[in-house]
This record gives C-alpha cells, sequence and structure tokens, in this order.
C-alpha cells in the first residue's frame, strides 16, 4: 500500500533538527513567560530559554514530573488565559488527585492531524470506517482517536468502551475496517465473538490500532492469528497529548515512529537522570514542541523503552515499550514486568491469553502467583504441564521462583480499557 506522507514526514533529518530547535526555542520561551513553575525551575537551575541553543542542550534543562502536576492542580500548569482553554482531560491515576490537562483550539488540531497522520501509518485511509472502542470522557482515547480519525476523512462509530455484546454487533452490521481500543479488550472482543459463534476471521476488520497499555509481540500474534487482521501499537500519555504521540508503521511493525516535529524524546537513566546515547534502554522523556495550553519541558514519562533510527519514516523509533517504572515488581531482589510473564503465558500452548499477577506475602516474604486461564481444550494433565512450564521459564529466564494457578475458562476477569495485570493483596 502506499505509504502517503504529509510534509513533516517527507522532511529529511537535517531540516528535521532545525525546526525541531527553532520550536524547541519558542516552546521553552513560551514556558518560561506563561507558567510560574517552570519559570521558577528554570531559574533555580540558573538557566533562561535563550540557554538552549542547540537540541543537546535540553538536557541541561529541569525534568518535569507528574509531582509537579498534582502540585499545580489543577491548573497551575496552564499557559494560556482560561477563556482559551477548549478542553480539559484528565488521567485519574491510582491515588490521589487526578492529572488536569487542557487543550487549545490548535492543540486540539495538532493532536488531530497526530492521530490522523497514525491511523494512516497504520494503514487507515480516508473513507474507512473506524471503530472506536476506547473509552470516551476524561480519558484521551475515545475522543482523542475520534478527532484523528475524522480528520483523516474516515467515518467514525463512537463506540466506547463496555457493553461488549453490542460492540460485535455493531461491528457485524457498520463493517468497519479499522478498530482502535486495548489490546486486553480486544481479547474480551475475542470471547464475545466466540460466544455469539460469529467466527472472528469473518469480520470485516483489517487493522486494529492498540494502546494505552503494555503489549507483546506475542499479543500481537494472538490477536492476528484470532482475527484476520494487521494489529500495530500507538503510544501517547495525557500530559503529553493523548494517544497519538508514536505510532508503528503498518509496513514494518518494528516499533513505534515518534511524531518528532511536535514532540522531543530523550531517554535517560531513571536513577540517575543522564541521558542515554539512542540505543540504550532507559526512560523516556517527552518535551511538547508546539503546544500552547500546557507546554511540559522534560516531562519523565516513567516509561521504558529505547530510540531507534527512523525505517519507514525519517522519525525516530522508540522500541515497544517494556513496562513503566510503576509495574515494576521487585521480588526477593529480582525485576520482573508483567509483559516478560505475558511472553511466558503466550506462548505455552494450553494456556488461553488471559492472565493476572497476585502479590501476597506470608511473614516478609513476598510471593508472586501467576493466574492463567487454560484454553477450553486443555486436558487436566496439559494444564498440570502448562503450570510446570511457566514456573520454569519465568526461573530460566527472570530468575525468580513464582507459583503458577492454571485456572478454568472464563474465571478471570477481563478487561474493559487499560486492564490491571497486578493484583497487589501484600497488606500495606
Ligand atoms: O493511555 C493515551 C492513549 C490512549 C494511548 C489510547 C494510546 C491509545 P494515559 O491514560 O495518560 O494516556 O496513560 C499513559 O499509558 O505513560 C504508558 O504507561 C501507557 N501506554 C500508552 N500507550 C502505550 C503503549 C493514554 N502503546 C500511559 N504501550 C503511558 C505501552 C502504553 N504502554
Amino acid at each position: 500500500m502506499e505509504p502517503l506522507l504529509d510534509a513533516a514526514e517527507r522532511l529529511g533529518r537535517e531540516e528535521l533538527q532545525a525546526l525541531q530547535l527553532e520550536r524547541l526555542r519558542s516552546s521553552l520561551r513560551h514556558a518560561y513567560a506563561k507558567v510560574a513553575h517552570y519559570r521558577a525551575a528554570f531559574d533555580k537551575a540558573g538557566l533562561h530559554p535563550d540557554d538552549c541553543r542547540s537540541l543537546g542542550d535540553l538536557a541541561r534543562f529541569p525534568f518535569t514530573t507528574k509531582a509537579d502536576l498534582r502540585e499545580n492542580y489543577p491548573f497551575g500548569m496552564f499557559a494560556v488565559p482560561q477563556e482559551d482553554v477548549r478542553r480539559i482531560h484528565a488521567s485519574s491515576g491510582t491515588t490521589g488527585r487526578p492529572t488536569v490537562v487542557g487543550y487549545t483550539e490548535s492543540d486540539l488540531s495538532m493532536w488531530a492531524d497526530m492521530v490522523a497522520r497514525s491511523i494512516r501509518a497504520a494503514g487507515g485511509r480516508p473513507g474507512h470506517k473506524v471503530h472506536v472502542a476506547y473509552g470516551y470522557g476524561l480519558f484521551t482515547g475515545g475522543l482523542g482517536a475520534h478527532y484523528g480519525a475524522e480528520r483523516l476523512g474516515c467515518t467514525v462509530i463512537p463506540a466506547s468502551g463496555g457493553m461488549t455484546a453490542r460492540q460485535v454487533q455493531l461491528i457485524q452490521d457498520f463493517r468497519p475496517e479499522i478498530i482502535m481500543l486495548t489490546p486486553s479488550y480486544m481479547l474480551t472482543l475475542l470471547d464475545e465473538f466466540e460466544r455469539q459463534g460469529v467466527d472472528p476471521h469473518s469480520t470485516s476488520l483489517k487493522v486494529g490500532i492498540f494502546g494505552a497499555e503494555p503489549w507483546t509481540q506475542e499479543m500481537r500474534r494472538e490477536i492476528e492469528g484470532r482475527f484476520a487482521i494487521d494489529a500495530v501499537d500507538i503510544y501517547g500519555l495525557s500530559e503529553v497529548i493523548g494517544p497519538g504521540v508514536a505510532q508503528e508503521c503498518v509496513e514494518t511493525k518494528d516499533g513505534l515512529h515518534i511524531w518528532e516535529d511536535h514532540f522531543y524524546p530523550e531517554v535517560v537513566d531513571p536513577l540517575t537522570g543522564e541521558v542515554l546515547p539512542d540505543g540504550e534502554e532507559g526512560e523516556l522523556v517527552l518535551t511538547s514542541l508546539t503546544k500552547e495550553a500546557m507546554p511540559v519541558i522534560r516531562y519523565r514519562t516513567r516509561d521504558l523503552t529505547r530510540l531507534l533510527p527512523g525505517t519507514a519514516r525519517n522519525f525516530r523509533r522508540m522500541e515497544r515499550i517494556t513496562g513503566r517504572s510503576d509495574d515494576l515488581v521487585i521480588l526477593r531482589g529480582v525485576n520482573l514486568f508483567p509483559t516478560q510473564v505475558e511472553e511466558i503465558v503466550l506462548r505455552t500452548p494450553a494456556l488461553a491469553p488471559h492472565f493476572q499477577l497476585l502479590l501476597t506475602r506470608e511473614g516478609r516474604m513476598d510471593r508472586l502467583t501467576v493466574r492463567a486461564e487454560a484454553r477450553a481444550d486443555a486436558t487436566a494433565d496439559a494444564r498440570t504441564a502448562a503450570a510446570r512450564t511457566v514456573t520454569a521459564a519465568v526461573k530460566d529466564g527472570i530468575g525468580v521462583s513464582v507459583d503458577v494457578e492454571v485456572v478454568d475458562p472464563g474465571t478471570l476477569e477481563r478487561s474493559v480499557g487499560k486492564f490491571k495485570r497486578i493484583v497487589d493483596r501484600r497488606p500495606k
């Protein structure tokens, strides 16, 4: 398929870097002039926006964290008068105050452009029907996908999350080519197709654009095998804009191209904060280059990845996210991400792609139990063998002993959006 490109996608690296520097300087000036938090933070570091003379100079500027956003709740990080803010989104977070973000008219338009570009990179074209099953509301997934699909010239089906039986019917009746939702919710839909006796291979769907939570190559294989679709990865976060910061191209499926003309990436050592060279894994830090209502300077995403050179586009890529530092389980000194367990569970033939990690404490000892569902056709022997296989693979591959419980099909909780993989039952 012709990979139709917009003007910025055709820029060479040098032209792109010149554009980034110009935009970066203006974004720093805007933040410094209009947001008390940035003025105080830059002053404290003895820096002025004019000290940024090259892209590398950005590393001298202070980071912004979620705590900074919380301290300035609700509107303290906004850089424009309230009447110029056209929309608010918020991410709930598990504890305390939500993180609030704002958009001007021009921010909303840039966002729609970036999601349109993302859907196009995924194989979407004007005239396609796009079924959006990300949640609508304060979460950026639904509305972000919605306006991007409209901007591309698609027909949007704003299904939102939930009412899964009806989703299946809508897909059968309206025949969308594209679906956008979390990968875990796609698995819930899969169950529902099967429950209704509809062959998931027979649907009109050609492309699934999955994000908002970590997922693995094994999950891609599972989804692509069960539906006849291409499954590609979309990344973003509310603080930076929402979905559409980076997108995997359908023709290469080799990680996500970061839309670097609007979002400047760095990867830093999560402990020291030092900038790492491209290719090394660390925490992704993003700076908005054109945002008006809420510029973010060196925002620490807590997402772990590495930067790679461009392939299908000139923009650099990020490898699919291994996990968030928040989801890291440290078990008797060994680091474990749920995605590592996902790889193992999904490679085990007797197991369905549904699993949860249960954390408990006995005495002073933390225990991790992997609860995975058996496939409907798995015999008792196959289930016992599967439990043994997963235990051994976790021990060999990750280096820690876990308990594995293989449970009956359909017994684990199903996702309707972002899935909570870890159930922490340890006493606080
Ligand atoms: O989840 C925005 C979004 C909506 C992205 C729909 C993609 C699709 P937040 O609720 O602020 O925003 O959560 C952002 O979700 O820092 C990552 O930890 C995680 N995340 C988002 N996309 C991916 C992905 C939206 N493709 C947080 N892979 C981010 C792994 C992802 N994790």
